[in-house]
């Protein structure tokens, strides 16, 4: 089966890096279709086509996503604005959710059995604003819309390589809850690693504060991109080869969690051909990351109560 993938938000920072690894990493025979409001997002597949990889390319611009979305398996989405210093990421919210509505809605019209990847912030009551849309058009499938929070386990396993001295590379590091402050939570305890308790105040603390660290070295001129493409290819890419039937596919995502927690988590799960397959356990917690859990509950929900507000 010929994959094709939707980047709406191409021209960004993050859109940008994000279609770059997709031209280079998606399976051979794949399609990918960029779009963005802005005027340029043609000359940006232009550019990525000159690549020579088995993966064909193609970018729209203006107001209407509909031709990049016309049979994608998988739409990413990246369309919004970005934070400047000073800002969080709820000074976000009301413009970004504008967007996502008007993008959902069009999903549920062309591509309703797509699979969704929201990447654009905050992610916390973005995911739940998309399933709203989705309900309300009769086409909401929970096993098929994520918040990607693929970049706070990135940013864990770096933290981790740094401080331990060890190569970062095959640690598997399950961040729970949800893509902003408090409420990002890094299981350390699962590492089987010797951590002081200062150390895991520290990694925590820098792993949930990394977006800003990244936004004010970038003195007002965005925030992560290179990293945040990174780790949304890498989502995707797992994502389509669990569609594409390739087993044990596990990630973290934050998604519908069925009540279990806040209504919106994100957790370890497996993708397997229709998105999810299985939702994995959050596993043992010790007793500072049960406190740090207990604490960022509230604060999850509220931030997801505000979506269904809107
Ligand atoms: N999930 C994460 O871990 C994570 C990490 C970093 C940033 N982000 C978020 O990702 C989003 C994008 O960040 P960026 O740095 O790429 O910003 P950016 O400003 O560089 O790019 C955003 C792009 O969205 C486009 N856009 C705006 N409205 C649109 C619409 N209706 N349809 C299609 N495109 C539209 C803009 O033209 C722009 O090209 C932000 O909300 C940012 O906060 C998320």
């Amino acid at each position: 089966m010929n994959m094709k993938v939707a980047v709406l938000g191409a021209a960004g920072g993050i859109g940008q890096a994000l279609s770059l690894m997709l031209k280079n990493r998606l399976p051979k025979h794949s399609h990918l279709a960029l779009y963005d409001i802005a005027p340029m997002t043609p000359g940006v597949a232009v550019d990525l086509s000159h690549i020579p990889t088995d993966v064909d390319i193609i970018g729209f611009s203006g107001d209407d996503p509909t031709p990049a979305l016309v049979d994608a398996d998988v739409v990413m989405i990246s369309a919004g604005v970005a934070r400047k210093p000073g800002m969080d990421r709820a000074d976000l919210f009301s413009i970004n959710a504008g967007i996502i509505k008007g993008i959902m809605e069009k999903i549920a019209a062309v591509c309703p059995t797509a699979c969704i990847g929201i990447i654009t912030n905050p992610v916390n009551s973005m995911v739940p604003v998309a399933k709203e849309v989705l309900s309300q058009k009769g086409v909401y499938d929970p096993a098929k819309l994520f918040g990607v929070t693929t970049l706070d386990v990135t940013r864990a396993k770096t933290f981790v390589g740094q401080c331990k001295k060890i190569d970062p590379t095959p640690l598997r590091i399950p961040v729970i809850g949800g893509h902003s402050g408090v409420t990002i939570l890094p299981l350390l305890s699962q590492l089987g690693l010797d951590f002081t308790r200062a150390e895991v105040e520290m990694l925590t603390d820098r792993i949930r504060n990394a977006g800003t660290e990244v936004v004010d070295a970038k003195s007002g001129g965005g925030s992560a991109t290179l990293s945040m493409g990174q780790a949304a290819g890498a989502f995707c890419l797992k994502l389509v080869n669990g569609l594409l039937g390739t087993p044990d596919l596990q990630i973290c995502a934050y998604i519908d969690d069925g009540g279990q927690y806040a209504g919106f988590f994100a957790m370890p799960i497996v993708f397997g051909r229709n998105g999810i397959e299985k939702i994995l356990p959050i596993g043992p917690l010790s007793d500072y990351e049960q406190e740090q859990f207990d604490q960022m509950l509230p604060i999850l929900k509220s931030e997801i109560e505000q979506a269904r507000q809107l």
